[in-house]
């Protein structure tokens, strides 16, 4: 692994007591309320139609909860994740659940060498792809892994959104960082992550921009076919200061620059029988 990984699994690491805490990831719903999955799945669900019965293999799945809300809806699932701890919560998890999960600790691009099957169902969703310095290899190993016949979901921020200032505290849109991949990453610290009110002391994350059609050309070339590409004005995350929530928990830009710029995107793509 490269430094700037090594800086990120650090980080990463440390974020998961804080998404395990009460005020983290809704961990004690998911094991008990039988009904309850996340919001991140019950959106991607209504996309994706039923999948019991399939084998869904999750890529970068963290702690595991949207992993396992996919197992709730009756896929067979795999989740994969390069930090330890957030393998070592999704198996905890897992062993509070009546459901059929493995997970797999694996830096991405080493992930061949460790999950030896494909997929009818590959997912990767909110805040996969900018942890990847090689958008061409993540496409191939993302492909690898989708059964011929089998289907492979993205979805994640925009990367026009993730171009903008994050430190503003008025509701201007301003382009501070590069919209095209760079080879060199940006480190964005911060002493809190995105869930939750625990303190980071590993601040340092590094992350890279890949523009849409890099991503769409990347999973094309790795031999895919692109089934659906949309775009979206929420996030499930609060990104800037003026975004507020709505009713359903996810950001919203304010209505009169709400239709400016995206605020994600999502890809549907199959892999020929
Ligand atoms: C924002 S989370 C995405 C998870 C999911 N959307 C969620 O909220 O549960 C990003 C995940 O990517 C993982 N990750 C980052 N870089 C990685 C790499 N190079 N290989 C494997 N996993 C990586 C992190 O450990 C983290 O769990």
């Amino acid at each position: 692994m490269d430094e700037y990984r090594t800086v990120n699994l650090a980080n990463w690491n440390e974020r998961v007591d804080g998404h395990m805490a009460p005020d983290g990831y809704r961990v004690d719903e998911l094991i008990n309320d039988p009904d309850w999955v996340t919001a991140v799945v019950r959106h991607d669900a209504a996309k994706l139609g039923d999948v019991s019965g399939l084998t869904l293999l999750h890529s970068q799945c963290h702690i595991g909860t949207d992993t396992l809300s996919w197992a709730k809806l009756g896929a067979t699932v795999t989740g994969l994740d390069f930090a330890p701890k957030a393998i070592a919560a999704s198996r905890s998890i897992a062993a509070q659940m009546d459901v059929n999960a493995t997970f797999v600790e694996t830096e991405l691009y080493s992930a061949p060498d460790h999950i030896d099957s494909t997929f009818d169902l590959v997912y990767t969703s909110v805040g996969a792809i900018c942890w990847m310095p090689d958008i061409t290899k993540w496409a191939e190993i993302m492909a690898g892994f989708v059964k011929p016949g089998g289907r492979f979901w993205i979805r994640d921020s925009h990367p026009a959104l993730m171009a903008l200032d994050d430190g503003r505290d008025d509701d201007q849109l301003v382009v501070a960082y590069p919209y095209f991949h760079q080879p060199t990453p940006i480190n964005f610290p911060a002493t809190e992550s995105y869930q939750g009110s625990a303190t980071i002391e590993n601040t340092d994350s590094y992350s890279w921009a890949h523009s849409i059609a890099d991503v769409i050309t990347a999973l094309m070339d790795a031999g895919l076919t692109l089934e659906r590409f949309e775009e979206y004005q929420h996030l499930d995350w609060q990104f800037l200061s003026s975004m507020t929530q709505t009713e359903e928990g996810t950001w919203v830009l304010p209505e009169e620059v709400r239709d400016n710029v995206p605020m994600q995107f999502s890809i549907l793509a199959s892999k020929p029988a």
